[in-house]
């Protein structure tokens, strides 16, 4: 087992409830399953980050999809903190089984203790500085707590753990692998860059074929009506953007570079790779 599963693990045994994070642009490829047998009995709650970069109806279908399979959602913002206080309602609706077991046995006002829980970059930092923010205090090392946690007393409802717990993603499927190299989350050094530009165009051609057309001025179709393979479009990028080697040779690598970073940084627009319709035939149906 490796080392971050066994943290994981302890972790997990001193909190009541999970905040779970993904990235709403991919969220089948941005969450690792395995945090259904990790966190069995735990109570669940799935925030929708980066939502400011992905499609605002799409959204609302995930929220819906996981709300549908008894999961707690929400869409948030980190960086601007949009989204962050309705968190706090959430957290005791997730959590009002057990506040209500605890009431049973006399236990008045012992505050929830939450960990958050993703993949890398999928801004766990981000959201704790933005859901702590100033007002929190850390309580530091409580008896008979593991030494050396740290929690942040929220309010007097939530304490959080400081330190998230990093998921492994699921890199072994192809799909998973790509979605995440197209949101930035694998090692662009590791990654032939053209190849990855024109997996991109090839989603982008079946969901939001416009975004592309508009910011570039070029067309899906050639001039006799037939459609233009994806390294035609990304030549018609180099063209646009004037990326050139020396002579008139395009610069494709160049091109690949700043379609991606259009794409990533929401410059495209804001677009949703996945859809809930999809998780049917996806591998990791159990959400
Ligand atoms: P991690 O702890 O899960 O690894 O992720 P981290 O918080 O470091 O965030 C990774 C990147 O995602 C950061 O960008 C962060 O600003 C950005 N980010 C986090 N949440 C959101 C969000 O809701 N919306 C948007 N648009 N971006 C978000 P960076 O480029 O690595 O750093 P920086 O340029 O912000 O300094």
């Amino acid at each position: 087992m490796t080392k971050a599963k066994r943290m994981m693990q302890e972790n997990i045994k001193l909190i009541d409830l999970i905040i779970e994070l993904v990235d709403a642009r991919v969220p089948i490829a941005s969450r690792n399953p395995d945090i259904d047998e990790l966190g069995k009995g735990k109570s669940r709650i799935v925030l929708l980050n980066k939502s400011d970069l992905a499609d605002e109806r799409c959204n609302k279908g995930w929220m819906r999809c996981f709300e549908d399979k008894g999961i707690f959602a929400l869409e948030v913002n980190s960086k601007s903190g949009a989204g962050i206080k309705a968190i706090n309602s959430l957290v005791q609706k997730a959590c009002a089984e057990k506040i209500a077991r605890d009431r049973k046995r006399g236990i008045l006002n012992r505050p929830v203790r939450a960990m958050v829980v993703g993949i890398p970059n999928v801004g766990k930092s981000t959201f704790i500085n933005a859901f702590a923010g100033k007002a929190c205090t850390k309580t530091g090392n409580k008896p008979g707590v593991t030494k050396g946690k740290q929690w942040i007393r929220l309010n007097k409802n939530l304490e959080l753990l400081d330190t998230p717990g990093i998921l492994w993603p699921k890199f072994e499927d192809n799909l998973v692998g790509m979605h995440l190299a197209f949101i930035g989350s694998m090692n662009d050094e590791i990654i032939v860059m053209e190849e990855l530009a024109c997996g991109l165009l090839e989603i982008l051609r079946e969901l939001y074929p416009e975004a592309v057309a508009d910011r570039y001025g070029i067309s899906w179709r050639d001039e006799a009506g037939g459609a233009h393979s994806m390294a035609a479009m990304l030549e018609g990028i180099a063209r646009c953007r004037r990326c050139f080697l020396k002579g008139e040779n395009l610069d494709l690598k160049k091109a690949s570079d700043l379609l991606l970073d259009d794409f990533r940084s929401g410059r495209l627009g804001r677009l949703t790779l996945e859809r809930p319709e999809e998780l049917e035939t996806s591998e990791q149906k159990k959400i």
